[in-house]
């Protein structure tokens, strides 16, 4: 592990067309960042490179259906990104974007090298076209009717309805959502990395070179490649990326698979004049951070490209991680299924470290996971408070109160003083190796093993009882206690930073090395502390309630969308409802209006007047039935003519997704015209 003088760490560039929430956090960001801090700790040369990856079809389509441009998707996104990875401490050497011009360069320059150097094949298909709008189609772009399950709105890539995955000529009846008409099938010209050529190179490369990879890792590289690879399209027919910097290629771009990787190079290169020597220097180690469904872009198709342009350095290690669930069930964005983390950041205010110490104990490394709140909550009192927080805050407040707030000085050390201090550098190795193998929730489990150390330490020494006899022996009690303390700081360093600050403030120390994780005399003899407060607090069930009644409240929304209810609408005030005047009143005749098959003309007692309302029920009651019936009508809807006739006003049914109606009627009789409210 140390044949390489710098690394170089990328995390996913997550897409800017949502938030990020504790899925992308646990998978990716808090990992890579622990990586990150824990390499500067121990004084390497070490790059983390993040970013936003602006481009790709739903963007697109998130733009239409705000009726803003992709630009303004991206920018707003990117944004609440940024800002929110950045209050949670993720510590980003830089964070860049897709859109950035220097990105543009970067990946047109890459393409044309491997265009120039013949590594692209062309090829021309048939794809959808939609004459009307003269584009052609993104699968997203296409609907259709699921050949497999008869949904009418599955999109050319999936059915939504029964998971099948599809390709858009499959689709039965299929259109275009931009236009709505029938597509045709129109010829278009692409290019295409030829990675059926790199196979033998991979399967050398990855399957004999890189057995140490994560299993899921290695295992989903395996199938991919035993299941024969393919060419790979790295143009679309699209208005939104990185131009295709050829002259023969009007509104094309690169595929967002094919400029996306690429931002790694780009944010690298926006932050320093010496990129090459992170990419090109075989002495740089570089590491991919990912989710699972991004392996075979970062172990497959990225390399081959990579190799395919010849200067630059292949992925040493891709610690994929597998996919957190949410409650029970999967984390889904379109369905508001996640906890976000802008959401969050407002709802738990300084409890940043919190949320990483969570995601992080609780990591998909191995297989899904699940996160619940209940779990954030017991892991924070638990451990965090009774286990963290319960240690720290014995050694100083002891200190504070027996010795001014000294560190006191250690006598002859026993047996198990000796005993507690080794324990700290054992664990030392143990966290080593551990994060050394990308194993974080068993490293976290390692670093606060010392402090379940100290406890055990502080339970069976007792200072509070050996002080009424023995105040030189409480002296190295104490002392022996502050060094772990001071130890602690360095442990716990990668995995809660803002609580490690807080903690050094306390000690009244500097910030110490990895290296020095271990040394027994961290804290000299006679070392002023300062005042300290508790390094965490409880998490109250009425904390935790909330925030499951909040997604209690998003599943029944989503029922009752699938239901085909539509959400609530946009709110009015008092005054706006109390504007309408509803009333009730009496249907005193009622006929069928000519020549219409939904409309029954009305004469009601309003008990303020007696008028005519055109409703359109006819379908649902006849007028026999709705002769004498009382009723609640808007009496102060403006008169509009229907088929000739004046209707003024409005009687109120109700109407579910089947199209059943019925009317709202008064519990019971009361007088006509009595107000609605
Ligand atoms: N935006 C992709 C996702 O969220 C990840 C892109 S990673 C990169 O799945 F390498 F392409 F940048
Ligand atoms: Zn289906």
């Amino acid at each position: 592990m140390t044949d390489f003088k710098r690394t170089l760490i990328t995390s996913a560039l997550p897409y800017a067309n949502g938030p990020v929430h504790i899925g992308h956090l646990a998978g990716v960001y808090v990992p890579a960042d622990i990586y990150a801090r824990y390499l500067r700790l121990k004084g390497e040369e070490v790059l983390f490179i993040g970013g936003s990856d602006e481009h790709g079809v739903p963007i697109t389509l998130k733009a239409r259906n705000e009726m803003i441009t992709p630009q303004d998707v991206v920018d707003k996104y990117h944004a609440l990104i940024k800002d929110s990875f950045a209050r949670l401490g993720i510590s980003f050497d830089v964070y860049s974007r897709t859109s950035a011009p220097i990105h543009y360069e970067t990946a047109s320059a890459f393409f044309m090298k491997l265009y120039r150097e013949g590594k692209f094949v062309e090829k021309t298909s048939e794809q959808y076209y939609d004459e009307e709008t003269h584009h052609f189609l993104a699968d997203r772009y296409i609907v259709g009717t699921c050949p497999k399950c008869g949904f009418e709105k599955a999109y050319g890539d999936q059915c939504e309805s029964c998971g099948t995955s599809l390709s858009p000529t499959e689709l039965v009846n299929p259109r275009s959502v931009l236009s709505g008409n029938t597509p045709v099938l129109k010829e278009t010209k692409h290019w295409y990395l030829p990675l059926d050529h790199y196979e033998p190179w991979l399967r050398e490369w990855i399957l004999e070179g890189h057995t140490e990879w994560k299993a899921n890792v290695y295992g989903q590289c395996k199938s991919w490649i035993d299941s024969g690879l393919q060419p790979r399209a790295v143009t679309r027919d699209l208005d939104w990326g990185v131009p295709v910097p050829l002259e023969d290629a009007p509104g094309k771009v690169l595929y967002v698979w094919f400029d996306a990787p690429i931002g790694y190079i780009s944010a690298t290169r926006e932050l320093t004049p010496e990129w090459e020597k992170w990419w090109k220097d075989r002495d740089t180690r570089m590491l991919h951070f990912i989710g699972k469904d991004n392996i075979v872009f970062h172990c497959i198709i990225f390399p081959a490209m990579l190799k395919a342009e010849g200067s630059y350095n292949l992925p040493d290690n891709v610690p994929a991680n597998e996919f957190l669930n949410l409650e029970g069930d999967k984390i889904s964005t379109s369905r508001n299924w996640a906890v976000w983390l802008h959401e969050y950041l407002e709802r738990f205010p300084g409890k940043e470290d919190v949320l990483k110490y969570v995601l992080t104990a609780n990591a998909p490394e191995t297989k899904d996971n699940d996160f619940t709140w209940k779990d954030f909550q017991t892991r924070n009192n638990s451990e965090l408070v009774a286990i963290l927080g319960n240690f720290v805050n014995r050694a100083l407040v002891l200190t504070e109160k027996y010795f001014r707030a000294e560190v006191p000085v250690a006598g002859e050390l026993t047996v198990s003083d000796r005993q507690a201090l080794e324990g700290v550098s054992a664990l030392r190795g143990e966290i080593e190796k551990s994060l050394d193998n990308f194993r974080f929730r068993e490293a976290l489990k390692n670093a606060m093993d010392i402090a379940r150390l100290g406890n055990k330490y502080l339970a069976d020494e007792e200072p509070w009882k050996v002080v009424k006899t023995d105040q030189e022996r409480v002296k190295t009690i104490l002392n022996v206690s502050l060094q772990i303390t001071a130890n602690l700081t360095i442990a716990l360093e990668p995995f809660l930073p803002f609580s490690m600050e807080k903690l050094r403030g306390f000690l009244n120390i500097r910030g110490f090395g990895w290296n020095e994780l271990g040394r027994t005399n961290l804290l000299s003899a006679g070392h002023r502390l300062n005042p300290s407060a508790l390094l965490f607090e409880k998490i109250e069930d009425h904390q935790i309630e909330r925030e499951i009644k909040k997604l209690l409240d998003v599943k029944k929304a989503n029922e009752a969308t699938m239901a085909g209810l539509s959400p609530a609408k946009d709110p009015v005030n008092i005054d706006q409802f109390g504007a309408m005047d509803i009333r009730t009143g009496t249907v005193i005749a009622a006929e069928k209006v000519a020549k219409t098959q939904k409309l029954l003309k009305l004469t009601i007692d309003t008990g303020i007047d007696t008028r005519t309302v055109v409703s359109g029920i006819a379908e649902h009651y006849t007028p026999e039935e709705m002769t004498g019936k009382q009723v609640c009508i808007l009496v102060n809807l403006e008169p509009r003519p229907l088929k000739g006739i004046e209707s003024r006003g409005m009687i109120l049914c109700a109407q579910d997704p089947s199209g059943k109606l019925v009317l709202v009627s008064p519990e019971s009789l009361v007088k006509n015209g009595s107000e609605v409210k």
